[in-house]
């Protein structure tokens, strides 16, 4: 069991869901725990700042660098602090050719935000993402693990209204 005192640190029911993960691999192949580790500690602590990540590596018993490393590779990780809702929104070809485009600069407008910003209240983050393997049912976006799908410029203001309630 991993047992640190750091400023930054897991609330014990974490640290032991951790520890749990941690487990379920080999003595020394520790880091393949890495990705559900990251998740745990961006749903704590809402974003991967450099303490979050330090900490993982800590736990981990890995080099900072290596959480770095998977943090920058995938869009799923917030590198700076985000709104309560983060959209991810698709712009892959599939999406565009459905009317993404005009959907997404909709979107901005209803926000007053561009991609990577956040609303003034604190309540929406934009982030543009690849492909959610969802192109069946594009336009779409992501809210955490809920997805909004067959968007046009009506559905995202019901959707948007709904969720500043
Ligand atoms: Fe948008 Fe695949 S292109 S979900």
């Amino acid at each position: 069991m991993t047992e640190i005192i750091n400023k930054i640190a897991f609330t014990p029911e974490r640290l032991e869901k951790a520890n749990e993960m941690i487990a379920r691999y080999p003595e020394g192949k520790q880091k393949s725990a890495i990705m559900p580790i990251m998740h745990l500690a961006q749903e704590q602590f809402a974003w991967m700042s450099q303490s979050v990540m330090d900490y993982v590596a800590e736990l981990l018993e890995i080099q900072p660098i290596e959480v770095y490393e998977v943090a920058t590779f995938y869009t799923m990780f917030h590198l700076e602090p985000v709104g309560k809702h983060v959209i991810e929104y698709c712009r892959t070809g599939p999406c565009v050719l459905m009317g993404g485009e005009e959907v997404y600069d909709h979107l901005q407008q209803k926000l007053g935000i561009k991609k990577g910003q956040t609303t003034s209240d604190g309540l929406f983050t934009l982030k543009e993402v690849e492909c959610l393997a969802a192109c069946g049912w594009g336009p779409c976006f992501q809210i955490r693990e809920q997805y909004y799908l067959h968007l046009n410029n009506q559905k995202v203001d019901e959707i948007i209204d709904e969720l500043s309630k």
